[in-house]
């Protein structure tokens, strides 16, 4: 095992929900963000890191029918499974580090709240960036939210890389273009805040 699968299998062996800082009881900002791109409920979504995010659940609830969560530990896909019971037979659940992902499918939509930004080398990031480039179809989306400059330097006691609208922008205007950037504030299950940056692309 990795270090950093063995980082996540604990953290998720160890804490509950209301136990880690990322933790939201409904993504509200991803939700309806989802929701304003005015997607067909067969469209084929992906949440990248989705681990024990309720994002999943509520696009399930939304009778969203082709959905992906993509995770580096089993442990918090099985807990997000518990929720969902007997509607988690229809999601396609991935268990691999993003970096190890291949796929030559095509996604309507690719969702990453709080991910990507633990890639910290140039090389890692590249092949995040050409990963996706990929794996979107044209006219997809892709929402990718980070922690900001104004935001913390660590997640989880990892090293993270921060991001403007421009430093995103710069990575991914080769092959999508920018619709849509905001800041955001997350405030965290012990009452403290964490600054986003979300920003959605479309596939060119
Ligand atoms: C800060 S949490 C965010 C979880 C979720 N996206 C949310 O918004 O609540 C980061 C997630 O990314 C997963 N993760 C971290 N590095 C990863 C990698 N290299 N490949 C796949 N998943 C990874 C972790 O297991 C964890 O579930």
């Amino acid at each position: 095992m990795t270090k950093r699968k063995q980082h996540w299998e604990n953290v998720y062996e160890t804490k509950g929900d209301q136990e880690v800082s990322w933790y939201q009881e409904i993504p509200v900002t991803s939700l309806n963000l989802i929701d304003s791109l005015n997607l067909k409920k067969d469209d084929t979504i992906i949440d990248i890191g989705g681990g024990n995010s309720n994002l999943v659940v509520q696009l399930s609830k939304k009778g969203f029918k082709n959905l992906s969560v993509l995770d580096i530990s089993a442990k918090s896909l099985e807990r997000t499974k518990l929720k969902l019971k007997q509607t988690a037979e229809n999601i396609n659940w991935i268990v691999t580090d993003i970096l190890e992902f291949q796929t030559s499918f095509e996604f309507s939509l690719w969702h990453d709240r709080a991910t990507f930004h633990f890639l910290t080398e140039k090389e890692d990031i590249e092949k995040y960036v050409k990963l996706v480039e990929k794996a979107i179809k044209t006219d997809g989306f892709l929402i990718i939210a980070t922690f900001s400059n104004t935001g913390p330097f660590k997640c989880s006691g990892l090293e993270i890389t921060q991001y403007s609208k421009e430093t995103l922008l710069g990575l991914f205007h080769d092959k999508f273009e920018l619709i849509d950037a905001f800041d955001d504030v997350h405030k965290t299950p012990f009452e403290t805040e964490q600054n986003f940056i979300y920003t959605v692309f479309k596939r060119k």
